[in-house]
């Protein structure tokens, strides 16, 4: 009763201030609104709004029927019939005196949830009544930018459309239509068509996929609805043998960090042998460029694998495995994405230091392209034998346990940096024990399943003669590499002369948090450079790390080290440490099985050369290229050995601490410390939103490639508090833990 009277004393207020107004109002058109069903809470009486359009006047200026002012649900009546609840509105609307008779409504929820809506129907006479029929859900505007269109019950040819509605009847059938674009949203109804190419997930294995259906001969069928989502045939059988592929994966794949810019044509290796490919093997590829423009541009590449190999190779040979060193060179081309240009693969010669080189060449078909496929299958055993035995086992796990023992022995557990390093030695040396005893030993399952055999750590050795801790810093070792320029207007001090290099952008955005983090904390602690030199236990520490747990490189005629003089030197000390143990481990290890997992992507040994024009080998390829590349990539029980490792290695642990998390939240009782680190840990979460921002932006090739596998290697995960464990392929823990 009372809500009766408050309804006719606002429909009378509003009914004179509307005349005030200057309108002319015609007699209240009232009307009821059913509704089915609400999402969740929503209630559409506080956030739903119905305008008309008028079906027998046309707005001048946009060629729609006039649309009315809007109006608001009231008084909601629930009522049941057969076990199914409806609501009932009323509504009322306040026209203009020409606005003539509804033919379409508009309804604009702006609620956060959707609801059913099943019809509305108004009075607009005492004899008569326009009706609705809409079973639809109304989803919120913030989600569909549109309010949604419902015509009245009465049906009319095209051509017999009333005038006023024929501009809303075409363009709501241009919206349903679509554009051909985008991924489908529930709230939107577009019905476009699409072939059946979502029915395989190649992503789960070869037992996953299927074929497209529809659009050819082989398989015609009919078509679907299409979604929009990403296509199982951009993610197809193939994908990983590309050109595409084979250069991505050198900027987003397993072993991000050894491709570099080439700084003389042709390349040249140890002892001044000059490389095998020459300009005219790769200018018909270079845009136009010569080769010498290219390489003064900064647009060629090489992933060299030639000397550190060459050194080993016969020896290593003489074990079974038929093994190259190869060079590959690749062209940064306009869209940033990298293009094979040749592989050079050699072998030791006579004896007396000279090389057998070969030089393959991309080709898209015939025997050449098979050829181009072997060389390039060749090439993936020389990256993932360094992937696993240089870039993961000698720079990360073996790297930080001198600096662990050197910690436990020097800094009293009472010592800042003690407590903000203790986190990311968690079960390092466990794992480094384990690794010794079961993988890295005489006979051990990474001499049994990779191509340097017994030679492997040896030969980890070697590399290790060139490793300057100060250069694992991600900033120095780009400029190394020749990746990045001196910039110190950027907060990592480098700027990279190609942006779409996903390890590397990723990587200076985890770099710059923690040395934010370290840098703050080590200001923090030491007022001044002199309370650095003067700290025994610090000065200790670092003595104890260069001259016994990485004794060989005491003598530090290279700049292997930075001096402990100054706060500055300690931080950035302490971020190539923390870097090391965290991100750089992480997106060499939670990668294994996504990358590597499918072995002839990544085969560690082979067991055939690629043969010669003419040979009775060649004729053996020919006749079945496919089992001629089974017999060379390793056989079932070594792949099977290899896989087991790798799918357990890829895996992340339930308790699990990640960048930025603490397994304690009382690891110290200091307060700034504590706000330090939660400052910290909004800083990573900045680095995954821009990590997500970049995955989403398809004008970044190498973030997805052609197996649609975004880059997440170096996304920190802060919010995992190990409900997600296993492979996930993401997050970096604090530690170098597997
Ligand atoms: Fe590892």
């Amino acid at each position: 009763m009372l809500q009766d009277c408050w309804d006719n004393l606002r429909q009378k207020v509003i009914h004179h201030l509307n005349l005030l107004a200057g309108y002319e109002t015609q007699p209240v058109l009232r009307g009821e609104v059913v509704v089915y069903r609400t999402s969740g809470r929503s209630n559409p009486a506080k956030s739903t709004a119905i305008s008309l359009y008028s079906i027998t006047r046309a707005d001048e200026n946009t060629g729609f029927g006039k649309l009315s002012r809007e109006a608001s649900l009231r008084n909601g009546k629930k009522t049941k019939h057969d076990g199914v609840e409806t609501t009932t509105y009323d509504v009322v609307f306040y026209l203009e005196a020409d606005f003539g008779t509804p033919g379409a409504i508009a309804v604009k929820n702006r609620g956060r949830r959707e609801f059913l809506l099943k019809s509305v129907t108004l009075e607009v006479s005492e004899n008569r009544s326009v009706h609705f029929d809409c079973n639809s859900w109304v989803y919120p505007i913030i989600k569909t930018n549109v309010d949604r269109l419902f015509f009245a019950n009465t049906s009319y040819l095209p051509s017999q459309t009333p005038a006023a509605l024929q501009s809303l009847r075409q363009e709501e059938l241009a919206n349903l239509r679509g554009n051909g674009r985008g991924e489908r949203k529930e709230w939107e109804r577009i019905y476009d068509y699409d072939r059946y190419n979502d029915l395989g997930d190649p992503d789960k294995g070869l037992h996953h996929e299927r074929p497209i259906l529809g659009g050819t001969r082989s398989y015609p069928y009919p078509r679907r609805c299409r979604t929009g989502r990403p296509l199982s045939n951009q993610a197809d059988e193939n994908a990983w043998m590309s050109d595409e592929e084979f250069g991505r994966e050198m900027l987003a794949g397993l072993n991000p960090a050894v491709i570099r810019c080439l700084e003389r044509f042709p390349p040249v290796g140890r002892g001044g042998k000059v490389s095998s490919i020459t300009a005219s093997h790769i200018e018909k590829n270079l845009e136009g460029l010569s080769a010498d423009q290219a390489v003064e541009l900064r647009r060629i590449f090489i992933l060299d694998h030639h000397d550190y190999i060459m050194q080993y190779l016969r020896r290593i040979n003489e074990q079974g495995v038929c093994v190259y060193a190869s060079r590959t060179l690749l062209f940064l081309r306009h869209d940033q994405t990298l293009k094979p240009l040749a592989i050079e693969l050699s072998l030791p010669g006579d004896g007396k230091g000279a090389e057998i080189n070969r030089v393959f060449l991309p080709a898209s078909q015939g025997g050449e392209r098979a050829l181009w496929q072997l060389a390039k299958t060749h090439v993936a055993v020389n990256d993932s034998g360094h992937h696993q035995l240089i870039s993961h086992w000698l720079h990360t796990h073996a790297a930080v346990e001198p600096f662990i023992i050197a910690t436990r022995r020097q800094l009293s557990a009472m010592h800042p940096i003690y407590k903000l390093l203790d986190p990311h030695f968690k079960d390092t040396m466990h794992i480094n024990s384990l690794a010794r005893s079961i993988l890295l030993n005489a006979g051990g399952i990474l001499e049994m399943t990779m191509f340097p055999g017994k030679f492997a750590l040896e030969m980890s050795s070697a590399i290790y003669r060139n490793w300057r801790f100060r250069e694992q810093a991600l900033p120095l070792d780009l400029l190394k590499r020749g990746i990045a320029l001196e910039d110190p207007g950027e907060p990592s001090g480098v700027r990279l002369r190609f942006e779409d290099y996903p390890y590397a952008i990723d990587g200076l955005d985890v770099w710059v948090a923690i040395k934010t983090w370290v840098t703050n904390y080590c200001a923090y602690f030491y007022p001044d450079d002199r309370s650095v030199a003067s700290d025994v236990e610090i000065q200790s520490w670092w003595h104890e790390v260069r001259t016994i747990g990485h004794g060989d490189k005491r003598n530090d005629e290279d700049g292997c080290w930075l001096p402990l003089d100054s706060v500055a030197n300690l931080s950035q000390t302490l971020t190539t440490l923390i870097w090391i143990a965290s991100a750089l481990h992480a997106s060499l290890n939670f990668g294994q099985f996504a990358y590597a997992g499918y072995p002839p992507n990544r085969p560690t040994r082979c067991r055939k050369f690629i043969p010669h024009e003419g040979t009775p080998e060649f004729a053996e390829y020919l006749r079945d290229p496919d089992k001629y590349f089974l017999e060379m990539v390793p056989d079932r029980f070594t792949t099977t050995l290899g896989l087991a490792l790798i799918e357990v290695l890829s895996g992340h642990t339930a308790d699990e601490v990640y960048l930025g998390q603490r397994a304690s939240s009382e690891w110290t009782d200091d307060s700034h410390v504590l706000h330090m680190f939660q400052q910290f840990g909004d800083d990573l979460r900045k680095v995954e939103k821009r990590i997500e921002e970049r995955n989403g932006n398809r004008g970044l090739k190498n973030r997805c490639g052609p197996a649609q596998v975004p880059y997440t290697l170096l996304y920190p995960d802060t919010s995992n508090l190990g409900a997600e464990k296993g492979v996930t392929g993401r997050g970096i823990p604090n530690s170098v833990s597997i």
